[in-house]
């Protein structure tokens, strides 16, 4: 178990296409693993493998409120099977787009077709904020992110924002 650094807007590894796991191996699970922790520190929802600089698709999730106990999971190599016509507005964030908030309107439902920690293929029925939370991890996974789903103006003006931010920090 180990918190791993995440990476953040500009990274151009960010825009990365991850690469399917052969299986879920113990390699994979340790990575799964690491990436719980680094997730639970942060503390985020959601966390692709990509946003700690490895291109494979796998990501971890847990919407469980505070007060409800821990709901991790953890998926390798997931694809969207089905989503619904019907649409859903969340106020979306991102560990790799610190402090950052808008609206973004996805399907309200979808299925998820995905290896499990032990290589098992299992189907996942999200709703309601997990649906939202896989389809922007698996997003992660093609190289997208959620300022893609905002204007124009919007996303310019908040890269151009990380963008001055990290040549600050290496002044
Ligand atoms: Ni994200």
């Amino acid at each position: 178990m180990a918190i791993l650094p995440i990476i953040e807007l500009p990274d151009p590894r960010l825009r990365l296409v991850s690469e399917p796991v052969g299986a879920v191996d113990a390699a994979v699970r340790k990575l799964m693993d690491d990436m719980l922790d680094t997730m639970y520190e942060a503390p985020g929802i959601g966390l692709a493998a990509i946003q700690v600089a490895v291109a494979k698709r796998v990501l971890v999730m847990d919407v469980a409120r505070e007060d409800e106990p821990k709901q991790p999971l953890c998926l390798a190599n997931p694809e969207i099977v089905w989503s619904s016509e019907d649409k859903n507005v969340y106020q979306e964030g991102c560990l790799s787009i610190p402090e950052y908030y808008e609206d973004v309107e996805r399907p309200k439902q979808v299925r998820v077709r995905y290896l499990d920690r032990d290589n098992k293929v299992q189907e996942l029925e999200a709703d309601g904020l997990l649906a939202t939370c896989v389809q922007h991890e698996i997003d992660h996974l093609n190289g997208v992110l959620f300022i893609d789903y905002l204007s124009r103006l919007k996303r310019e003006r908040v890269v151009k924002k990380f963008a001055k931010a990290a040549r600050q920090r290496e002044d």
